[in-house]
C-alpha cells in the first residue's frame, strides 16, 4: 500500500469554533495585528507552533497517573533519567521547565561578555538568552540555506570551514561552547547530517571547546538522516539518536516538541563541575534536581514520549504529511523552503510578495491575510522576529503532533491557494509600539496605507 496513514485512532476530541470573516478583521484589529494577540478560542486551526501543543498518548496519560510529586527524590525522575541516560548517554540530567530555562542555566554558567557562541542557527530564545548574557550568538549555516529554493538533502548543516575560520578570528578562549540545532528551526526546519555533526565535533575537539545539541527535535532529524544519509539505512532510529548525542559532550532540550509533552525540558552534561555550577542556578529559579519546575507527571510523560517518538511508523507519517501540505502548496507555486522540514512548512514571503519590502514584513502580512481569510493562525520568521539579523522573510506552517488529520491539512492548502490567487493586493505592515527583548510575541502593528 501506498498511502500513508495516520497511525493511531482518536480516542478523545476536542472541538474547534468557526469564525466569519468579518469577526476576524475586528479581532485582527483589536490584536494590533498580531497574531500571539489572538485568544485560542479564536483560532481555527493553529499552526503557530508544534511546541507543547501535541497530543499525548494513552500510554502518556496512563504514565501520568504513576506520576510520583515528592518534592525530593521523586520515582517519576529517576525513570525519565533513565530514558534520557539510554538515549543520550550524558552524565547529568537536568530537569527545567522548559527549553529555554534549559538555555538560560547552561548560558549563565558558561558565557560572559565578549563571548561568542556559534550555532547553525540560533533559535529566537537561544540568542536572546546569549545576548542577554553580553555574549555574541553567531549563526553558521552551510551557503545552500540561503536560497530557500536549493535542494539540499542537509540544509540545517553548519559551515565548518566558517567554524574554523571564526575560530581562527576570535580565539577559543572567547567561544565558551559551539551548538547545533537538530533539525534547524529558524532554517527551515532543516537536519543536520552525521558527517556535519562529526566535522563540527573534530574541530571543537581538536580546539578543547564543548559541543551541545540544541535537540528538541531530535527524533524528526534522525529520520531525515535514516532516509538521506548513507550508511544509515539499516539504522533504528533510536541508533541513530544514540549515535548523535553520543558526539556531544551536553544538550539542551525542550521537551514541548519531540517529546509530545505539553511542557518540560532538560539539560544535559558530561561535565561535573558545570553540572554542580548548574544544579545551584536550578534550586535557585526553577526547583529541586529531581522535578525542576515540573510536576512529577510531566516526568512521566516526557520518559513515555521520547521512546513513543522514535517508532519508525510514526516517524514516516510524521515527516511524509509534512512533506504533503508543503508539496501541495509547491505545485501550485507558492514559494517554499526546499525541501519540506520536518515540523514544519516555511513559505517564503518574501520571494511570494517581491511588492512588500523587508521593512514592512512581507511574512507578517501574510500571516494576517490567512488568519483574516480562513482562521488559520501561522507566525512570522523573519524580520520581525530577528530584526536586521533574519535571513528571510518565512511564514511558518507548524504542524502540532498527532492533532489534526489530512482533511484539515487540505483546508491549509486550499486557504493557501485562494491567498495566493490575489497575493498583489497584500500589504506591508509598520511597527508602532516594541519591547526591549523578544519583540515577535508582543509588538503592536499597523498597516502600512
Ligand atoms: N530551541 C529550539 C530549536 C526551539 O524551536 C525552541 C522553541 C526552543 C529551543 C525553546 O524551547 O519553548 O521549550 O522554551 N521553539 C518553539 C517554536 C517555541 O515555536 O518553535 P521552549
Amino acid at each position: 500500500m501506498k498511502t500513508i496513514i495516520e497511525p493511531f485512532r482518536i480516542k478523545s476530541v476536542e472541538p474547534i469554533r468557526f469564525t466569519t470573516a468579518e469577526e476576524r478583521a475586528q479581532l485582527l484589529q483589536q490584536a494590533s495585528y498580531n497574531l500571539f494577540q489572538i485568544d485560542a478560542r479564536h483560532i481555527l486551526i493553529d499552526l503557530l507552533t508544534d511546541s507543547g501543543t501535541s497530543a499525548m498518548s494513552t500510554e502518556q496519560w496512563a504514565a501520568m497517573m504513576r506520576g510520583d510529586e515528592s518534592y525530593a527524590g521523586s520515582e517519576s525522575f529517576y525513570r525519565l533519567k533513565a530514558v534520557v541516560e539510554e538515549l543520550t548517554g550524558f552524565r547529568h540530567v537536568i530537569p527545567t521547565h522548559q527549553g529555554r530555562a534549559a538555555e538560560r542555566i547552561l548560558f549563565s554558567v558558561m558565557c560572559r561578555p565578549g563571548h561568542v557562541v556559534p550555532n547553525n542557527t540560533h533559535f529566537d530564545t537561544t540568542r536572546a538568552n546569549i545576548e542577554f548574557l553580553g555574549a555574541e550568538a553567531v549563526d553558521l549555516p552551510i551557503a545552500e540555506a540561503a536560497d530557500t529554493q536549493a535542494w539540499h538533502p542537509f540544509k540545517g548543516n553548519m559551515d565548518v570551514e566558517a567554524l574554523e575560520g571564526l575560530i581562527a578570528r576570535v580565539g577559543p578562549e572567547r567561544i565558551p561552547l559551539v551548538m547545533l540545532t537538530v533539525t534547524d528551526n529558524s532554517g527551515g526546519g532543516q537536519p543536520v547530517s552525521m558527517a556535519n555533526i562529526e566535522a563540527v565535533r573534530q574541530v571543537t575537539a581538536r580546539h578543547g571547546i564543548p559541543l551541545y545539541l540544541d535537540a528538541c527535535r531530535f527524533a524528526e532529524n534522525v529520520w531525515f538522516i535514516q532516509q538521506r544519509e548513507p550508511g544509515y539505512e539499516s539504522w533504528t532510529p533510536k541508533q541513530i539518536a544514540q549515535k548523535m548525542f553520543r558526539l556531544a559532550d551536553g544538550c539542551t532540550f525542550s521537551a514541548k516538541k519531540d517529546a509530545f509533552a505539553n511542557i518540560g525540558g532538560f539539560l544535559c552534561t558530561n561535565d561535573d563541575r558545570l553540572a554542580e555550577q548548574e544544579t545551584q542556578l536550578l534550586i535557585l529559579t526553577e526547583g529541586y534536581p529531581t522535578y525542576g519546575g515540573m510536576a512529577g507527571r510531566d516526568l512521566e510523560a516526557i520518559a513515555v514520549g521520547l521512546q513513543e517518538v522514535l517508532d519508525p511508523d510514526y516517524l514516516r507519517y510524521r515527516i511524509t504529511s509534512t512533506a504533503y501540505l508543503g508539496r501541495h502548496i509547491a505545485a501550485a507555486g507558492v514559494p517554499i523552503v526546499e525541501p519540506p522540514g520536518g515540523h514544519a512548512i516555511y513559505i517564503d514571503a518574501g520571494r511570494m510578495l517581491p511588492h512588500i519590502p523587508r521593512h514592512q514584513f512581507p511574512a507578517q502580512s501574510l500571516a494576517v491575510e490567512l488568519y483574516r481569510h480562513a482562521g488559520i493562525r501561522s507566525v512570522e520568521i523573519g524580520s520581525v522576529m530577528f530584526g536586521d539579523k533574519a535571513h528571510h522573510e518565512l511564514l511558518r506552517l507548524a504542524i502540532p503532533r498527532r492533532v489534526y488529520t489530512q482533511s484539515h491539512i487540505d483546508y491549509v492548502v486550499e486557504a493557501i491557494l485562494e491567498v495566493n490567487e490575489r497575493r498583489h493586493e497584500l500589504r506591508g505592515y509598520e511597527i508602532v509600539w516594541e519591547p526591549r527583548f523578544l519583540r515577535h510575541f508582543s509588538c503592536r502593528f499597523r498597516p502600512v496605507r
